[in-house]
């Protein structure tokens, strides 16, 4: 079986976001780990016992069928959550937004503008209590006295591996181009009474006011695109209340895929899940009392790193289905391996939220993402392929109509050492298909990193 590390296994971003330091099953900080910056030890994969090894072998691996497509029940997936789940804080600084000047620190005043930083903090269920979980299943499983399994075997991907190819692909943990999609799709609030950051000029394309917009974030793992999409639709839904955010009047359905129904069980859901929570806590009574901060000063809206833990009686789990109908979020979940089958599941017409399924309203607005999902040449080409038949297929349901858009925002480092794959690859292959595809952002601060627009 071929099993790699970028060098960074076991280690997920930070807050800063620099590859930082995880927990193991205990809570304990592991050892500290990689700065993503140190690019020049970035080694070549290695084999699941250490030993060096080629470079990762063709997906899928030989004899192994990759996993079927799969649709998943929300109500089930909720279901098989426990009785309460932690999570961390992830602050992402958006591009800063110009103020006036007001009172300056020598109590003179002054109306020069200025940038002032806004961030963004996106929850994430911890991994050590993902471990928890598992163990606590397993345990119940053996009876008394039955001796849990490794992490890597409960889930696998949980270990210490980045991606175990065929098996896990590296849904468990968050990715560096993640966050920069995620300051590509958001801006901060464009007045000052507003509380909620809005999206950007480019994501506002794909989720206007006029019509019902579908977003699927391919390869989501931890999902934080598609969570800061989420944060959005949750503040802007037609019955929130009084945060200063324009209302939408159109539906918002949130597509997330990935290769590991485990990844969408264990940590997609639940990160929807906080959310939704963190989001809507202030209106609900219900929230506040099942929400709790292991530093209470901070309540989650300070700075530093908030932790802090959701209890989930079904009271919890009932109100959000329940919001998400009455804000009229649809949320699908998709897993199993990029293919023709998986892109008929996308559009299969019993699907709830199929995106511009026939029977959908015809101007739908369609934003598909994904996050580095293009790290080596066997995903680079079936993440490709899976792209352009979506797009295909969206500019072919929309043939004669002049308001509907679909395009793709992918975020991917330049260059994936060790295991070939690159951000240049992946444009050339969509320019030589047909598609215009225009740069958006740049990042050089730690492994260099870019994120495009691809339009057909
Ligand atoms: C490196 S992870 C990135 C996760 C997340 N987007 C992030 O940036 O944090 C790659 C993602 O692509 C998905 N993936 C990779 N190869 C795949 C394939 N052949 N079919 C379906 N999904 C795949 C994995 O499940 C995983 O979620």
């Amino acid at each position: 079986m071929a099993s790699f590390s970028f060098s960074f296994s076991g280690d997920d971003i930070e807050d800063d976001g620099a590859i930082g330091t995880t927990q193991d099953a205990a809570g304990a900080p592991a050892a500290s780990s990689l700065q993503a910056q140190d690019v020049s030890s970035l080694v070549a994969p290695t084999a699941a016992g250490g030993a060096a090894a080629p470079a990762a072998s063709a997906f899928p691996v030989q004899g192994k069928p990759q996993l079927p497509p799969q649709r998943h029940d929300i109500k089930e997936m909720l279901s098989k959550l426990p009785s309460k789940i932690a999570f961390s804080l992830l602050d992402v600084e958006l591009d800063s937004r110009v103020v006036s000047g007001g009172s300056s620190g020598g109590g003179s005043s002054s109306d020069v503008p200025r940038a002032e930083p806004y961030r963004i903090r996106l929850p994430r269920r911890e991994l050590w209590d993902v471990k928890v979980q598992l163990m606590a299943e397993e345990d119940a499983e053996d009876g008394e006295g039955g001796e849990a399994g490794s992490a890597d075997e409960l889930a696998p991907g949980l270990g210490t591996h980045d991606v175990k190819t065929g098996i896990y692909e590296g849904g468990f943990k968050s990715w560096e181009s993640s966050v920069d999609l995620v300051k590509v799709l958001l801006q901060p609030p464009s007045s000052a009474s507003a509380s909620t950051p809005e999206p950007s000029a480019v994501a506002g394309t794909v989720l206007p006011q006029d019509g019902p917009a579908h977003v699927i974030e391919l390869g989501c793992g931890t999902a934080l695109p598609s969570l800061a999409l989420f944060h959005w639709a949750c503040a802007t839904a037609p019955l929130a209340a009084g945060t200063g955010s324009s209302r939408r009047s159109h539906p918002v359905s949130l597509t997330v895929a990935d290769y590991n129904p485990s990844v969408l069980y264990l940590v997609t859901l639940p990160n929807f899940l906080l959310a939704w929570a963190l989001q809507q806590r202030d209106t609900s009574p219900l929230l506040q009392q099942a929400l709790s901060f292991d530093d209470e000063d901070s309540g989650g809206g300070g700075g530093g790193d908030d932790n802090g833990e959701l209890e989930l009686p079904d009271e919890v789990k009932v109100a959000f289905c329940a919001f998400l109908v009455s804000a009229d979020i649809t949320l699908s979940f998709l897993s199993g391996g990029w293919s023709a089958e998986f892109v008929d599941l996308l559009y299969a017409p019993s699907a709830p939220s199929a995106p511009s399924a026939a029977d959908a309203t015809p101007a739908a607005h369609t934003l598909v993402l994904g996050a580095e999902t293009i790290y080596s040449p066997f995903a680079l080409e079936s993440f490709s392929v899976t792209l352009l038949t979506i797009l295909h297929r969206e500019n072919g349901t929309h043939a004669t109509s002049t308001t509907a858009t679909a395009t793709a925002i992918v975020g991917a480092k330049k260059l994936y050492f060790g295991v070939g794959g690159s951000l240049d690859d992946f444009v050339q292959r969509m320019r030589e298909a047909g598609v215009t595809v225009n740069e958006l952002r740049q990042e050089a601060d730690g492994v260099r990193r870019g994120v495009v627009q691809c339009l057909l």
